[in-house]
């Protein structure tokens, strides 16, 4: 099969520039809003293989997607690993047992894949449902990521635990990355045995730290994954996205993945003039637009595919996920003006 979504990360040419969306299967869909219902509530509904399906499958059949992406969360290793995540309503993600030691650090396993099979399941129970309509995307949060969220105990604006623990005791910090990185290489390895076509590690809060502290606390183990997955799957495309990562592109292109994510407080032709040599360009669309009306949204999506001049090696997304109060007619507006737009 030849997919524009794969062959764009590939560098190889496309029919027209490919189209997913961050969060396309997801509460601004009321088909999503009745499924969890039913599975009772979004743990449950990640961890039961035919509807974590089923709500992957929603937004491919509303719209011309080019790629489905896994139903799941990144927070399931951290669950794995015994902190015990809970959603409270409007509040994000909990961890009940956040870790405060270096006692709790060393007794993390460093490999999670026996209490993540509902994640294998759902993968290759996917793969079974899409058939060749498109290719699936796998995905993990990156190490720096989970572990703001294992030390914090949740989200954060300031990440004040984690910091304190990267300058008072950069070690430990380290400990537990290096954990994290091998266990998203051995979750990432058994999502593409299961089936997954390409790959994605979101570092949505690698942003908030300094140059040096990027590329030694995120980067870094980014590059170690990157390595881990490449050397069982050197033909499996690698996407990496650090939100607010735009001065950090040619760091993370040099890290041999295929392809960057970017948010879009970068300009588009920008990142392609600085990495679009090397890797492909996904994003950038500015969330907010999917609130505003269907021309303005045509216009926009106009505007950031014209600042793209290469034949091929951008896939377009978002900067950032689909917010839950957006129209679902704004998305199909969305993903048809790509097309129309970019059909060669
Ligand atoms: O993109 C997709 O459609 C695939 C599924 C997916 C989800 N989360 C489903 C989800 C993916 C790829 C993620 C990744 C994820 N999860 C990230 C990285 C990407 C990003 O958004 O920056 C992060 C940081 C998380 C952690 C997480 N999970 C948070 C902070 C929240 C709450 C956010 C919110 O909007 O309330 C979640 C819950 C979550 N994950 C939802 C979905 C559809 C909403 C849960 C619900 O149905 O109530």
């Amino acid at each position: 099969m030849s997919f524009d979504y794969i062959n764009a990360l590939l560098k190889k040419p496309t029919t027209r520039t490919p189209i997913w969306v961050m969060r396309q299967a997801g509460r601004y869909l009321p088909e999503y809003r009745a499924t969890r219902q039913q599975a009772g509530d979004f743990m449950s509904l990640c961890k039961n293989p035919e509807l974590a399906c089923e709500v992957t499958m929603q937004p491919m059949d509303r719209f011309d997607l080019d790629a489905a992406i896994l139903f799941s969360d990144i927070l399931t290793i951290p669950d794995a690993m015994g902190l015990g995540l809970y959603f409270s309503e409007g509040e994000g993600p909990k961890f009940k047992r956040p870790l405060k030691t270096l006692a709790d650090i060393e007794a993390i396993p460093s490999e999670v894949n026996n209490d993540l099979a509902y994640v294998f399941d759902a993968v290759s129970t996917i793969k079974t449902a899409l058939g060749d309509r498109a290719p699936l995307i796998g995905f993990s949060g990156s190490p720096w990521t989970l572990a703001t969220y294992m030390i914090e105990g949740g989200s954060s604006k300031t990440f004040a635990k984690t910091k304190a623990m990267l300058f008072n005791d950069p070690k430990m910090l380290h400990l537990l990355l290096d954990k994290l990185a091998d266990s998203v290489i051995a979750y990432l390895d058994q999502q593409v045995l299961s089936g997954a076509d390409s790959l994605m590690v979101f570092d949505t809060w690698g942003g908030v730290l300094s140059k040096a502290n990027y590329l030694d606390f995120s980067l870094s183990y980014m590059q170690k994954i990157v390595n881990g997955v490449k050397a069982k799957h050197p033909n499996t495309p690698i996407t990496l996205f650090s939100k607010n990562g735009g001065k950090h592109l040619n760091e993370i292109a040099g890290t041999g993945c295929d392809g960057v994510g970017i948010d879009w407080t970068v300009e588009l032709g920008d990142v392609e003039r600085q990495i679009g040599s090397q890797v492909a360009i996904q994003g950038n669309l500015d969330p907010a637009v999917m609130y505003a009306t269907p021309e303005i949204i045509r216009a926009e999506v106009k505007k950031v595919l014209s600042q793209f001049k290469g034949d091929t090696g951008h896939i377009f997304n978002l900067g950032h996920g689909i917010t839950p109060d957006v129209d679902p007619e704004n998305m199909k507006v969305l993903v048809d003006a790509v097309h129309e737009f970019s059909a060669k």
